[in-house]
This record gives structure tokens, sequence and C-alpha cells, in this order.
């Protein structure tokens, strides 16, 4: 190994910009200078700096050769290539490899850094593991001496879940893995595992794509794409040498190769402080790593006591060799260069820099061959000893199966290696065809299929189902043409026709399927490059006949693709091939939480289908929350991507974090694994995802503008509270007067401007005597609302909680009183909202409040109240009677109104006459709720007039919105009957008329006044 010692090796690399962060029009946040690597803070500059033994760039100065190969694009490029890394660090680990020492290598970094292109590769830049099996080989050709066989036996496995699976098996295995064991001499290993003998490169690349296969097929099942598990590939490599006297020297090497899954997941269970803490399986082995890590690094650092956690999990019981004990060790940490993933990258950085501390010791593996045969034979001898005193004790069955193991291993031993070669490709070729068949299954070359496509481009593309001439299906059932296993697969699922020349395909009993991001509800034709989903995630993409077909045609299908065309269709357009330039760091976050947005609907569909095939009846929303819906700024700033929880069988809602969300989620696979294995599932809630303790929830809030309270002027309106969406949730009435000193309502003739009340004492009250069409209590009438307030981020103020009203009776009253007003209080009157906040309490479903009660008692019914028909009718019929007066109200309000304007009108001319004699221009026109009403000397009997005005267009105002919570409520009470609902609807419409007239008509008179009363101010 370059260098010499036995410290873990650690190299960071940094890759190009991807699409997304083009997009986002994300900086490059990190630089390199020789082996040092600098992270710079994006939001504030701050760097800090990192010392390893390799920093690789690898983010831009490069050019792409006509073969696809990326290269330095001139000779004063510092990009770092595949073959230079390979260099670097693969020929290390082959030179320790023909040592006889054990080597291992192992990526690290978040989702989509670049871990698989620096240990595997994509197409023809190939990663480390390819290259240095390719060298391998190269150099065992070359070896001309006769004494000396060498050997080269390759195993892929993956761990997901904590379960081990065998990637060069194609057939089902067992649901709980395959088990880890534990032996003296090979320390921890794989029961069962296939370590395939191969004879040249091209079976380890055979073996790889099998593996590949294997993999794809297993996540299409259960979305476990690359970056939730961990991919081993072990390359044993034995020289037998033969001496003069003919005894032999066996001296052998372990390659791990090592594709960990996406750190980002190594602590999503700690942020989330969630119920369930205990967390799931699937972070268990990356958090064990990072555990592992750090107490090896301790102990480097001379810490004395330490223990090193390696049995607390699968990934560190197979790596404790490789990382605390006999193995030349490399990691190389991907990093992503772009600003949005700082945290991220920072945290790999500093996952490097404990890992460059960790001490080996590695050691030659060499001994004679004979002495391991021997070896084994004692080991046979104590076990059969042992077994045969033991009688049937517990753990006899454990000693048999080290019995079997060990004959197994001798017998392996006593095998010429040929023999071994022979027998592994007759296996092989029993599962797979031959093995070293120049290519595998080809049809596609020749008839349309379907290829899939995985959020892990590494996994995309992979399988390839062809669809010959006649009928292909696809479904649960083993009968099916192609059985795939998934979220909302069903037994059958999709028929396929080929003709020939046409493809179509049809939906089976109703199943999900998306073409192009439109849900297919009967038989269509299918088009080359069609986007398909079966279920909640089987994507495939269509590949139609081969005369249409163009070279590289696929490639701009990927999964981000399909994901913007699904959203699209749900109405959330995307741009995916935009790059912004120069975007605003607020505009930049935005950009990042609708990503984040976007990457949880696949996990959203999936979390409901999970719950729909487990009857849980629980549904799953991603919202954003935005913080003005709190800020008394209204400022829009703070978003965060947050999921509502819906269980409608017991009607109860929570809101999760995100992280809440991906953690529960995780812990729902599970449970779905098990369901699906046939286990059968916990009974209690206290281990239920699915399920938390009630918790209020926020449902809406409205902000009331404090400006007008800095002139004295009351505010005493109905607002709409809206929640997240924007969507209304209740009308609220609120009231804030000033006080006199001696708590009395000061009326409108004391006037001010803002700045008399400096020094003063200022008092006020703030009511909200009542709330309007609450939804929440109206769908559910178990449940209860209060409403909160909080004056100059004083302690907030609670009303009582209402239950199982449409109409809430508040009573809420709150006075501030200010001993001294100052210029920061005026101010904030004047930037402020007041923020009302409606929030909702869990009910009992099925537990009705007492007015249900009542009414089910008048009424006979189940909850529902129902009116007598008659009585409807001729509530309608006073209703109508009630809006012809009003109507007949608005019209003499009309008539006034524009008489006052006439007189206005008169007033201004006026005005202007005399303005327009001392020289000076009109003003242009203010916000009402702006204009101070000034003393101008007005006609006495015009300020009386408007006085009157004001107060009786307030009147009809409460009227016509007591009419209308009126209706609403009739209208949700007699649902059974189309006719009487229809005429209410027609009844409520005309309402709105009404009031929409009145409104235009108020505030184009308010308009008036506050011109004409600028003006004349001048
Ligand atoms: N050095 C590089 N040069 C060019 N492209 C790169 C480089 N590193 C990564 N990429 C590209 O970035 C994308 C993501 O890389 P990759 O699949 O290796 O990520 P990963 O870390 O394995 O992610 P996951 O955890 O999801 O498996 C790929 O499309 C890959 O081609
Ligand atoms: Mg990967």
């Amino acid at each position: 190994m370059p260098g010499g010692g036995d410290s873990v090796k650690v190299a960071v690399r940094v890759r190009p910009f991807n699409q997304r962060e083009k997009n986002a029009g994300s900086g490059c946040i990190i630089s390199m200078k020789g082996d040092s690597t600098t992270i710079k803070n994006p939001e504030n500059g701050s760097t800090k700096v990192f010392a390893f033994d390799y920093s690789y760039w690898s983010h831009d100065g490069f050019q792409e050769s006509d073969g696809g190969v990326y290269t330095p694009n001139s000779g004063t490029s510092n990009y770092t290539d595949q073959r230079r890394v390979f260099q670097d660090l693969g020929q290390g680990v082959l030179d320790n490899a023909w040592q006889g020492y054990n080597a291992a290598l192992f990526a690290y970094g978040q989702t989509g850094s670049g871990k698989s292109y620096s240990m595997i590769g994509y197409g023809p830049n190939k990663g480390i593991v390819p290259i240095t099996c390719e060298e391998l080989f190269k150099a065992i050709e070359t070896n001309k001496d006769s004494q000396k066989q060498l050997q080269v036996s390759f195993s892929m496995l993956e761990i997901y879940n904590e379960k081990v699976k065998d990637l060069l098996v194609k057939s089902k295995q067992a649901p709980d893995g395959l088990k880890i064991r534990q032996n003296p001499q090979a320390g921890f290993y794989v029961d069962g595992l296939k370590n395939v003998p191969v004879r040249n490169y091209k079976e380890i690349e055979k073996l790889m794509e099998q593996g590949t296969v294997n993999r794809t097929t297993a996540s299409t099942n259960m979305n476990a794409t690359s970056s939730r598990s961990h991919m081993v590939i072990t390359i044993r490599f034995n020289q037998v040498i033969r001496n003069a006297g003919g005894e032999s020297n066996t001296r052998s090497s372990d390659i791990n190769l090592v594709d960990l899954a996406g750190s980002e997941r190594a602590d999503s269970t700690g942020a989330t402080g969630d119920r369930l803490k205990e967390g799931s399986a699937i972070n268990q082995s990356l958090s064990t790593l990072g555990n592992v890590i750090s107490a090896l690094a301790d102990i480097a650092g001379g810490k004395k006591n330490v223990l090193v956690p390696y049995r607390n999990s699968v990934l560190t019981k197979l790596l404790q060799t490789a990382l605390g004990g006999n193995s030349r060790t490399i990691m190389i940490a991907a990093l992503s260069p772009a600003g949005i993933n700082y945290d991220e990258t920072l945290s790999t950085l500093r996952y490097a820099d404990r890992a460059k501390k960790i001490q080996n010791k590695a050691v030659v593996n060499e001994s004679p061959t004979d002495r391991l045969i021997r070896e084994l034979k004692e080991e046979n001898a104590r076990l059969m000893a042992a077994l045969g005193k033991g009688g049937k004790s517990s753990n006899s069955e454990e000693l048999q199966r080290l019995l079997l193991e060990n004959e197994r291993r001798m017998s392996d031993m006593n095998k010429t290696w040929e023999q071994r070669l022979e027998e592994a490709k007759k296996e092989w070729e029993k599962g797979h065809g031959g093995l070293e068949h120049e290519e595998g299954n080809v049809e596609w070359k020749q008839v349309p299929f379907f290829t899939n496509v995985n959020e892990d481009t590494q996994l995309s593309g992979v399988v390839k189902q062809c669809l010959q001439v006649g009928e292909t299906t696809f479904g649960r059932s083993p009968t099916a043409t192609y059985t795939i296993r998934g979220l909302g697969i069903q037994e059958q699922h999709a028929i396929i026709r080929n003709n020939g020349s046409k493809v179509t395909m049809e939906p089976v009993n109703g199943s999900k399927i998306y073409v192009n991001g439109l849900k297919l509800k009967e038989k269509a034709e299918l088009h080359h490059l069609s986007r398909i989903k079966f279920g909640s995630s089987c994507l495939y993409l269509f590949v139609g006949q081969v005369s249409e077909r163009k070279p590289n045609d696929e490639k701009e299908y990927d999964y981000d693709y399909f994901m913007a065309e699904l959203a699209e269709h749900r109405g959330v357009a995307i741009d995916l091939q935009t790059p912004r330039i120069n975007e605003s760091m607020e505009n930049l976050k935005s950009y990042v939480i609708f990503q984040e947005f976007m990457d949880l609907l696949p996990q959203i569909s999936e979390a409901n289908a999970i719950s729909l095939e487990l009857n849980k009846g629980v549904k799953f929303e991603a919202e954003i929350k935005t913080s003005a819906s709190h800020d008394s700024m209204q400022n829009q700033g703070g978003k965060e991507v947050i999921i509502q929880v819906t269980n409608e069988k017991i009607r109860k809602v929570w809101i999760w974090s995100k992280e809440k969300f991906l953690h529960r989620k995780d812990l729902m696979e599970e449970m779905y694994c098990k369901y699906m294995d046939g286990e059968t599932l916990p009974l209690g809630r206290d281990k239920d995802p699915f399920w938390d303790p009630v918790e209020d929830i926020f449902l809406g809030s409205c902000h009331v503008m404090l400006q007008s309270l800095s002139y004295c002027v009351e505010i005493d309106e109905h607002f709409t509270l809206h929640n997240y969406h924007g969507k209304e949730e209740a009308v609220m009435k609120v009231r804030i007067f000033p006080l006199s000193e001696k708590g009395e309502y000061l009326g409108e003739e004391s006037i001010l401007e803002p700045r008399e009340l400096l020094g003063k004492p200022f008092n006020f009250e703030i009511s909200v005597p009542e709330c309007m069409g609450v939804r929440w209590c109206s769908e559910d009438r178990s449940r209860g609302v209060y409403c909160k307030f909080s004056v100059m981020d004083k302690e907030p103020v609670r009303s009582q909680t209402m239950k199982g009203k449409g109409y809430c009776d508040f009573g809420l009253k709150h006075r501030v009183r200010e001993k001294k007003v100052t210029q920061e209080f005026i101010n904030y009157l004047q930037t402020h909202s007041l923020v009302v906040e409606l929030w909702g309490t869990q009910g009992e479903p099925g537990k009705l409040n007492e007015e249900d009660q009542i009414h089910q008692k008048f009424n006979g019914t189940n909850g529902h109240a129902h009116h007598d028909t008659d009585d409807v009718f001729s509530e309608l019929k006073n209703k109508d009677l009630e809006i012809e007066q009003l109507s007949k109200d608005l019209d003499a309000l009309k008539k006034e109104n524009f008489n006052l304007k006439k007189k206005l009108d008169k007033q201004q001319t006026h005005i202007d006459m005399k303005k327009s004699r001392r020289g000076l221009h009109s003003a242009p026109p203010l916000d009402v709720s702006q204009a101070s009403i000034p003393d101008v000397g007005l006609d006495a009997d015009l300020a009386q007039a408007l006085r009157i005005f004001f107060k009786d267009i307030k009147d009809v105002q409460s009227h016509i919105s007591q009419i209308k919570e009126n209706a609403k409520m009739s209208q949700g009470g007699s649902t059974d009957n189309g006719n009487i609902k229809q005429a209410l609807g027609k009844q409520e419409q005309k309402l709105h008329e009404v009031e929409d007239k009145l409104t235009g008509c108020v505030s184009s008179l308010k308009e008036s006044v506050t011109n004409t009363l600028r003006k004349a101010k001048r």
C-alpha cells in the first residue's frame, strides 16, 4: 500500500453538479488544494479545511471522449478521472492482495453523491471494482509459474433492513435472509453465501450483471434502492504455491468492496424524537458503522476501555476485520459540490476525518495448505467430542452445523481447483444459462419491451421484460408471464397484447396503472417511450418496435422525468430543464423546499398504499407549512414540508415532521414485509407506526392589521381563517378598539394622528366573540376548537374549547395596557398584525355532544339533525323575504350613497378652486385604512350623514353574515332532501351577490370620502 502503515486511508471526491443542482442555481462550496479539502458555508461564507490522503477534484475541467469516457480537458486541468482513482487506490488493493493481506475499500456519502460512480462506475467510465478485477486477471494471465496456482472466487451480497440477501441467487430466498455466524478462524461470515470460483474477468462481469438484476428485481418489490441498502462484493484471491518438496503453501486475501447506503439515513431516527425511537432496522447498520468508527478513532487516540459495538449490526459484524483488524482499508468519501447539501457534506467530511485515525493490524495470510487441512481436522475432532459429551444439549444443533461447515471446507480443499471451477460452471448454467456466453438474453433486440426505471441510476434499465407477439401478463400471481410483487400490485394487474405492429395494454379489475402520468381506465395503445407506473412504485419505460427506436432516445426518461410528469398531472408543474442563475437565497430556499416536497410524493403514495393494504384507514398528505401563517409580519421565509396524517376510521388528525414521517415509513415497510411473508402483525398500538396519541392540530389563522389602531380607529370585522393550503377553515369576528384610561370605550370622535399618542397611556381591548362555519367541527361533532393569539410576543391568550359546533361563541376578551406609548410601540402597530389562530381538539367518534344528543332525542335520528320538510320550506320562505328586504335596503343605501357622492364632489370642486387659487396640486389618493380623518371643517351635515351611513351599513353587513351562517347550518342538516338543498344553495348565492354589491358600494364610497378628505386637508 502506498505510504505503508496500517491506518485507514481516506480519499474524498467531489462530483459535477447534477441537473437538479443546476436547476437550483447552486454554487460550488468545495475547493481542493493538494490533499486538502475546503468547504464553505453558503449562508455566511465561513470555511473549514480538512486534510486527507487524497482529495480528488472531479467537479469540472473534463471532457467526454467519443466513447463516452470522461478525461481532463487540458494539461492544466486538475480533474481526477476513474483511471487515476484506480491507480491511487485500486492498485494498492491489488498489491496488497498479491502479498496476502486482506483489503477493504468502502464508499461513504449521501445519496447521489457518487459512491457507486467511484466503486462500480457508469458505462464506459468503469469504477474501481471492475478495473481492479480486470487488472487482477491481466496479472494472473502473465503467470507462467506452473508451481503457482492462482484462484479467484466472487461473492456479492446486499444488506437491507438487517437482512442479508445473496445477490448471486436468482430464486426466492428465506424472508429472514442468510444467517451471520462466527467461527474462530474466519470470524464473522455469512452462512451459505455463494462464493463462485471464476476463471476470467468476463465471468466476473456476468456475475456482477446478474447480481445487479437480482438487486433491481428485489428493489421494485419494496423500493429498496441502493440508497437504502449496502452492497458488499468479496473477491477471494488464493495463491497456492508448491515448493520443491511437493508441499504447498496457501497465501490468501479477501478483498471486500463495500458500496454503502446513503449516509443521510444514518441519523434520521435521532432527529425526530419520535415515540417509536428504537427505530427501524433500515438505519441500524449505518448508525452502528458510525459508532464503530468513532470508537476505533477513540482507541487510536489513546482512549482506554472503549467497547467497539461490532455486534450491533450485520454490516459491522461483516466488516469487523476490515475496520479494526487484519486488513488494509481505504475509504472513499463522496461529496456533493452544491450549497444546498452543505450540512450533509460537512458531516461526511467529519466522518471521513474520524475514519482516517483508525489503525489496523494487517498480517500476511499465509500457511502451509497441509497445516490448514490439519487444523480443520483437529477442529472437527474437537467438535465431535463436544457433540458426544453434550448429548442432546441445546447447542448440539449448532455444533452439528459447524461440523458440516468444516467438512465442506475440507472437501473444497481436497478438490482440485479445476474440479471446483467445473462444478460452479454447471451449477450456474442450471440457473442462468451459460456463464461464458458473450450475451445472455437478447430478445429485446427484436421485440418491444418494458425496461425498469429506478430512483437509483445504477439500477435503472437493468431489467428488460420482452413483449412477444400475443398476450403478456403482469401481476403478483406466479402464473403471470412476469410476476411482480410490490405495493398496489394485484394478482392480475395488466394484460399486454402485441399483434406484431401494435401493442395495447389493459388494466385488470380496476388495477392501478398510469400511462404518461394519466390513469389508464381501459384498453389503450402504447407508443414508443410511453411511461408506465404499476401500483404505487413500479416504473417502466415502454420501448416499441425496432423500427421506431433511435440511439439514446430512452436517456431523457429518467426517474426525475417520471416523477415530474406524475406530479404535473396532479397540478404541480416542474421545470426540469431550465437552470436558475443568480437567484436570491430566498428563492433557492423555496426551490429546495419544493424539491423536498416532490421527493416526498412517491413516499407518501407508498405509505398510503401500505395503509390501504393493511386496512389501517390512515391517509397521508404532504403540505408546505409556511411560518407566515403564524408570523405577525406575515414573513414568507420559513417554509417546511409537513405531513398531515388522517385516520379516517376514528377521524383523528396529526401533523408529522418530514423526518418523523420518513422514520415511520421505514417502520411501515418493515411491517408490510412481515405481512407479505405471512407473519402475524403485532396488535398493540405501542409498536404501530400508524398510531400516535392524540394532539391538538392547527386549523388556520387570520391576520388583523393593527395599523388602524395607531390612528385610534376601531377594528370590527369578520376575517376568514385560512389553513396552510389557503383553504377557508372558518370565519371569525375580531374586534379591537381603543379604551379610555378608565377602560371605557372611546368613540369615533377621538381620532388622532399616531404621533399624538407618544408619551401617553394607551389601552385597547381585543375581543374574539365568535367564530362561524367551523369545518373541523361540522365534519365531526365530537371535535372541539379554541382560538389563541399573542400580542407583542407575550404569553398567548387562549379561549375555552368549544365542542361540536359550526358556530362557536368564544366570548374571548383581552385588554392591553401600554403605560407610555413609545415610537417603537407605534411602529409595532403600524407594521404588525394580530395573528389569531384556530386550533382543533380531537374528538371521540361515536360520542355525541350535548347538542347532538338533544337533536337525536328530539328528532329520533342517529346523530344527523333531521328537519321536517315543511319546517324547512317555511324557513326558506322567511329567508327569501329577508333577502328581498335586504335588497330594498341596499337600493335605498345606494341612493343615499349617490347623493353623498354628489355632495362630496361639490365640496371637492370648492376645495380645488380654493387650492388652485393658492397654487397647490391635489395629492394622489390614499388607502382609506391609512388615512387619518382630520379636522377639516367639513359641513356638519355631511359628517353626520356619513356617520349614520356607516352605522347603517355595518348593521346590514352583520345581518347578512348572520343569514349566511344560518343558511350554512340548515344546509348541513338536510342533506337528505335534494330540492331543499338546491333552493338553499340558490338563496345563498343570492345572498352572496347582495353582499358583494354592498361591499362594492361601501368601498367606493370610502374611497371617495378619503380622497376628498385628503384633498380638503391641503
Ligand atoms: N465523478 C463523477 N463524474 C461524473 N458524474 C458523476 C461522478 N460521480 C457521480 N456522478 C453522477 O452522479 C449521479 C449519482 O451518482 P451515484 O449513483 O454514484 O450516487 P450514489 O452515491 O451511489 O447514490 P445512492 O446512495 O443513491 O446509491 C450519477 O448519475 C453519476 O453518473
Ligand atoms: Mg449508489
